[in-house]
């Protein structure tokens, strides 16, 4: 579970204060998919980084999963980051030197869990993304969408109790773009992984079990999703 209470966020520059956020509370079940909606600049970034413990509130508490994340030090947080939650972005932010089977691999090789173990499950993941026969290519020689594939399987390859993907689909295609949620959908709806996803496009919101609308950095909608997306 996730929740923000009368979470704030303020960017300083000079003199200038711009009020990014202000929630007075939202909270995430274990195991919802939550989709963040709202025009530019309303401060659905902001939101994801806060949820995703990327960032601190000005004021206020995050709690995930019973933590409070301003109350973590550095190293707690980032290796609470690194085992508990998985990131997908826009732009696939994959290794270019690394192939995809290496690049699914990293974040677990990263906090010590042995190769041996690591690279069969990075293998798996990847069939389960649809890329079999892809694993030794690197970034280059893979689509836009087979690269979003293999940034899944990343965010996925420590078992992450919450996915957090900000604009996943943003540089895809329409139906490149809808087989990557109905991936994300399916391989987090079993795990019971809660899932955070901003996006601009409704119908990727509707794979959501619900939405939040923020507008200037408040929310202002918040909706069950009745009618599951096909
Ligand atoms: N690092 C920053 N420094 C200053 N202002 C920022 C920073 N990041 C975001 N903002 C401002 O905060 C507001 C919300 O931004 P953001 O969360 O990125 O919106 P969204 O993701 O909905 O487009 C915007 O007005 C933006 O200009
Ligand atoms: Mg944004």
């Amino acid at each position: 579970m996730i929740e923000a209470k009368n979470a704030t966020k303020v960017y300083r520059r000079g003199k200038t204060e711009v009020r990014a956020l202000s929630i007075s509370t939202l909270t995430v079940p274990k195991g919802q998919f939550l989709s963040v909606m709202g025009p530019s600049g309303s401060g659905k970034s902001t939101l994801l980084n806060l949820l995703g413990a990327l960032d601190q509130p000005t004021s206020g508490s995050i709690v995930i999963e019973g933590r409070e994340i301003s109350k973590l030090a550095d190293r707690e947080l980032s290796q609470f980051r690194r085992e508990r939650l998985g990131f997908v972005f826009q732009f696939f932010n994959l290794l270019p030197t690394l192939s995809a089977v290496e690049n699914a691999a990293l974040p677990a090789l990263l906090s010590g869990r042995p190769r041996s173990e690591v690279l069969p499950r990075a293998h798996g993941l990847l069939e389960a993304v649809g890329l079999t026969g892809r694993d030794h290519h690197r970034p280059d020689e893979l689509s836009g969408g087979e690269m979003q594939r293999v940034a899944v399987a990343r965010a996925l390859i420590t078992e992450p109790a919450i996915l957090l993907a900000d604009e996943p689909t943003g540089n895809l295609d329409s139906r490149t773009g809808a087989e990557v949620l109905r991936l994300i959908r399916e391989a987090t709806r079993d795990r019971k992984v809660t899932v955070v996803m901003v996006t601009h496009d409704p119908n990727a919101a509707a794979v959501g079990d619900r939405i939040v609308r923020l507008a200037d950095g408040a929310v202002v909608g918040d909706e069950e999703v009745r009618v599951q997306a096909a």
